[in-house]
């Protein structure tokens, strides 16, 4: 039994990251023959390339996948711990499989991802949910065949999750979700411990990936064609600041435009670490598709402090005019309401930050206590009921839905180029997402799917365009 620890997981150690390649042991070579298997991602981007990976150590020791998790062999949660309502998710989630286990006492059960790092959660899986068969964290995912081969047939829950980072893995098998638009892993957990945030703890020592290793994932994408690379990570801004090899992201950014993809994401960026360099590299390649996602987080100073985010309102103002000059730029945020101790004033100047950021768009979120974390240990100070953070979060909402709406409606009349994702939930309509990730529903061929086409936009709305093909 490894059994995770939050205390150890705040340490940084100095130790040399090693990046090994991985390799499959011969013996789990056909343990999944016959055998189906369902993963349920819960979180962010980083998360369901983490599942992507899952799967593709799943394909590669014969397992099939399985749409149906009703009828699935082996059934694997991938979870999030980063708010309250994740957490439930997946707890409600293990109690349906309860179920599902006692009619199909066969049923093999796994549970991975940042809750797998957490004490608390590793304890209630240990007195609750006995039916679970292994329990591993988000450092040793490469290890899956092993941990289903010696754990497919055992009645005892077995935990092997690790506090602290390993080695960097190389060379994963991948399942691609898409076959046109692909996540690439550049830096791997997050050193800025902001105060609300678990990831740091579940995520581990901020690791860069070796340029090289990143760049040669590209060109096999570019050799098959894909047309998006989305690059990943907590903070990409952060790229390369723990190598000690003299480039960053403004580099790494300029070698991936190169190779030549038509589209080249980044998702996300810490406002701390954008330097001009990189605002002059977006400016300068055509490829690197002009949307920031840049977290605010607070739009209070104070606010911004507890919070431990290392900037304040005029600093990020002055990073947010400068993002602003990259041509047809589109600027998303994430918000959070009801910080321990957040006064009505602390809320105005979130609310005067959105005025004069007029964002694109944004995430907002009611702030959720982690177990572990600094400013969990600040909810003395919340004066707040959940009903006042309900209204904060209501009235910020209709705010940002409002500038959504205003920066969309520029939108209208003009054509943009689209690259189409699949079938949109709207009936015999396709979907697909403008260079400044803009969501955008038409009628078309579905041999458009994969493709780059101009649109017209007809009508915007908060959330989504409707546009026409040109022909
Ligand atoms: N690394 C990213 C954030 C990943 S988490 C970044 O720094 O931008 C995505 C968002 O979840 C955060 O930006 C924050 O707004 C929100 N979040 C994180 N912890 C939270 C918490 N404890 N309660 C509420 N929202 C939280
Ligand atoms: Fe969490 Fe802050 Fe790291 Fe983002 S930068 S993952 S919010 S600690
Ligand atoms: Fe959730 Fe972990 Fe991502 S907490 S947001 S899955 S890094």
């Amino acid at each position: 039994m490894n059994l995770p620890n939050l205390n150890d997981a705040r340490k940084r150690s100095n130790k040399e990251v090693k990046r090994i390649d991985y390799k499959l042991n011969n013996s789990y070579k056909n343990i999944g023959t016959n055998k189906t298997y369902h993963v349920k991602t819960y979180g962010c981007q980083m998360n369901e390339h983490d599942t992507e990976n899952i799967e593709g150590l799943l394909d590669n020791v014969g397992f099939t996948k399985c749409d149906d998790m009703e009828k699935a062999d082996l059934v694997i949660l991938n979870t999030c711990s980063i708010r309250e309502n994740a957490h439930n998710k997946a707890f409600g989630m293990l109690g349906r499989l309860k179920h599902l286990k006692e009619e199909r006492p066969n049923l093999i059960i796994g549970v991975c991802g940042c809750m797998a790092q957490e004490e608390v959660v590793v304890n209630e899986i240990l007195a609750k949910y006995r039916h679970v068969n292994f329990v591993f964290g988000t450092h040793n995912l490469f290890d899956l065949p092993r941990l289903i081969y010696e754990n497919m047939d055992n009645s005892k829950t077995k935990i092997d999750v690790f506090s602290i980072e390993g080695d960097l893995v190389e060379g994963l098998p991948v399942r691609r979700t898409n076959t046109f638009k692909a996540y690439v892993n550049i830096i791997y957990g997050c050193d800025k411990f902001c105060t609300y945030c678990i990831v740091p703890y579940t995520r581990g020592k901020q690791r860069s990936r070796r340029m090289e290793d990143i760049l040669n994932e590209v060109r096999k994408l570019k050799e098959d064609n894909y047309m998006e690379v989305t690059l990943l990570g907590q903070n990409v801004n952060a790229y390369g600041k723990d190598l000690d090899e003299g480039y960053d992201l403004a580099d790494l950014l300029e070698k991936v435009s190169e190779i030549g993809l038509p589209r080249v994401r980044f998702i996300t960026s810490h406002p701390w670490d954008f330097t001009d360099r990189m605002i002059e590299v977006i400016k300068e390649h055509k490829n690197i598709m002009p949307y920031i996602h840049l977290p605010l987080q607070s739009g209070s100073d104070k606010i911004l402090k507890l919070m431990g985010r290392r900037y304040n309102r005029e600093s990020y103002k002055e990073l947010f005019n400068k993002l602003k000059e990259i041509d047809g730029v589109s600027i998303t945020t994430d918000i959070i309401v009801g910080f321990p101790g957040e006064t009505e004033e602390d809320f105005n100047d979130t609310l005067d930050m959105v005025n004069y950021c007029k964002y694109d768009g944004a995430f907002t979120f009611i702030y959720s206590p982690r177990v572990g974390t600094p400013a969990a240990k600040l909810m003395e100070k919340d004066s707040l009921t959940m009903e006042e953070k309900e209204q904060r979060l209501y009235k910020l909402n209709e705010i940002i839905n409002n500038y959504s709406l205003e920066s969309n409606k520029k939108m209208e009349g003009k054509t943009y180029k689209v690259l189409v994702e699949g079938d949109s939930i709207k009936e015999n309509e396709l979907f697909g997402y403008t260079e400044t990730s803009k969501l955008v529903n038409f009628k078309g061929n579905r041999d458009f799917i994969g493709k780059i086409v101009d649109v017209k936009i007809c009508e915007a709305k908060s959330f989504s365009l409707d546009g026409e093909i040109v022909e």
